[in-house]
């Protein structure tokens, strides 16, 4: 907690962070640290009101980022700095600053960007993790409060605020104190796996696997950003949970001359900026992907391991022909991707068994990667459409990928359109086949979201759009608000 060391022993796998400090009397708790100043709205990640910062080592340097409490499970925390809105106004230590604001927090109140007490905590914390962002890291204004809501001031004196302070360098107690905090974060982090009541916290993947073997019903914990919601939302318990965030191997990116291998557990905010470079259409995607609180903890395995039909990133990882490291004890077995997925929310992974590392692909052909949503930010798909066609000179297509989110009961190549596709030119006719095969292969269902002939229709018209993009018409998309 902010420069206070704390360890917390008595407490349950299932506990989110923000029952720890709120002090939630209808949890397990038993500590808690009783600060209520981080709100709780929808206990789903949605709504931000309960935005807190945790600051990290990467490397030599601290990264201050935003993480939703309410689905934040506690293991998520070893190791890090924990900062809440009551961290930021002067501290009781220093009685001549106590009433003082950070200057984020007198940014909001000179641009009237506070209204009720609901929302403006998580938003002083997003714009305090913006205000400490790296260059290199900065995302933009509008997507770093992307995952705050609030209805009452608008967005615009929040972007006021963020924007007044866009070239101030941070001059606070936190970055003053930077190097004692990172060195601190470090001693723990070369302690090793950490075995407590809430949850195993492996070092090594050798740890893992062998702990997953002795005990096949743990749950995986990566960011947390899906598990979180089988606890807020579905209410389930678990019993033993087993973290993969001290495991270097597993945050870790390599790449060679054919492709790009991805740790399971590489957060989107840790993709963005490699995909960028190889893929980005699917770099586009994730700015769409979840809230920045989402992107900073959300990972890619967690995406795949999750198993949800409308899952954005595996679509975009069918297109590109990924194939998964799957380890089982000693045992490692490379998948293709296509064949990972079995049924709705069943995978190929056995028991005790985890997904290790994502191959992908260098060579892309002509991705595009479509995103349907209610929102344009911070929003799961209704539909998602990821093309990846291969043309000869003479416009003939010679290889086709075409994969779909929330079409079937899992994220799944249209494997009959792709036949019709290749070998065949470019033209009006293919599309057209190519969209009844679509039709022929697919049985979406109708949900909140959409209804299965919207689904379908939608499905039909983004490869229409591909089609036009690619022989270079202009494709004005109209957005009604
Ligand atoms: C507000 C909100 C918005 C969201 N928006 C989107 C969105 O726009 N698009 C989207 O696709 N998703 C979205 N999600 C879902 C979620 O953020 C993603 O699926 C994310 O990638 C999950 O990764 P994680 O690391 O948080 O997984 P976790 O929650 O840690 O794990 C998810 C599941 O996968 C298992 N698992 C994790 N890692 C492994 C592994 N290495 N091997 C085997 N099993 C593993 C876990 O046991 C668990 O069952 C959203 C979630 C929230 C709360
Ligand atoms: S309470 Fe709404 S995002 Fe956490
Ligand atoms: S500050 Fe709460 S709705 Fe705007």
């Amino acid at each position: 907690m902010n420069d206070r060391l704390v360890v917390v022993e008595d407490t349950a796998s299932d506990t989110t962070v923000l029952d720890y400090l709120r002090g939630n009397t209808e949890t397990s708790t038993t500590s808690h640290e009783k600060r209520t100043g981080t709100k709780e709205g929808c206990c789903s990640g949605d709504c931000g009101a309960c935005t807190v910062v945790v600051a990290e080592p990467e490397g030599d340097q601290l990264k201050y980022k935003t993480m939703n409490a309410c689905i934040a499970l506690m293991p998520s925390l070893h190791g890090k700095q924990l900062l809440t809105v009551e961290d930021l106004t002067g501290s009781d230590k220093h009685p001549d600053t106590k009433d003082e604001l950070h200057p984020v927090q007198q940014a909001l109140v000179d641009h009237h960007g506070s209204q009720c007490g609901f929302c403006t905590p998580g938003i002083v914390m997003s714009l305090f993790a913006l205000h400490h962002e790296s260059a290199e890291d900065k995302p933009d204004v509008l997507g770093a409060l992307g995952g705050n809501l609030c209805r009452c001031t608008g967005y615009r004196p929040l972007v006021d605020a963020a924007n007044s302070l866009a070239n101030a360098q941070p001059d606070d107690e936190f970055f003053r104190n930077r190097e004692k905090t990172l060195s601190k974060l470090q001693t723990i982090e070369q302690q090793g796996s950490v075995s407590g009541s809430c949850a195993f916290i492996p070092a090594s993947e050798g740890e893992l696997a062998q702990y997953l073997l002795d005990n096949p019903d743990a749950r995986i914990l990566a960011g947390g950003t899906d598990l979180g919601l089988d606890v807020t939302q579905q209410l389930e318990k678990i019993d033993k949970l087993v973290s993969l965030q001290n495991i270097p191997s597993l945050q870790t990116i390599h790449e060679d001359s054919n492709e790009l291998v991805i740790g399971s557990a590489v957060t989107y905010r840790s993709i963005k900026s490699i995909f960028t470079k190889y893929y980005p259409e699917f770099a586009q995607m994730l700015d769409r992907l979840g809230s920045q609180q989402i992107r900073n903890q959300g990972t890619l395995g967690g995406n795949i391991g999750n198993a949800s039909p409308i899952g954005d990133t595996p679509p975009v990882l069918l297109a590109l022909d990924a194939s998964l490291d799957l380890r089982h004890g000693d045992n490692i077995r490379n998948i293709p991707l296509n064949k990972f997925f079995l049924d709705y929310k069943k995978t190929e992974l056995t028991s005790g068994e985890y997904i290790a590392r994502i191959r992908i692909p260098k060579k892309t052909h002509q991705l595009k990667v479509y995103k349907l949503s209610k929102r344009y930010g911070d929003d799961i798909s209704t539909v998602l459409a990821a093309i990846n066609l291969e043309t000869n000179g003479d416009g003939q297509i010679t290889r086709a990928r075409v994969a779909l989110g929330g079409m079937a009961a899992i994220p799944k190549r249209a494997e009959l359109c792709e036949q019709i596709l290749t070998g065949s030119p470019l033209n009006n006719e293919t599309l057209s086949q190519a969209k009844s095969a679509i039709r022929q292969e697919f049985k979406p269902m109708s949900d909140v979201r959409a209804s299965s002939e919207y689904r379908l229709e939608a499905a039909c018209n983004l490869l229409e759009r591909y089609f036009m993009e690619l022989s270079g018409q202009n494709v004005r998309i109209i957005c009604h608000a």
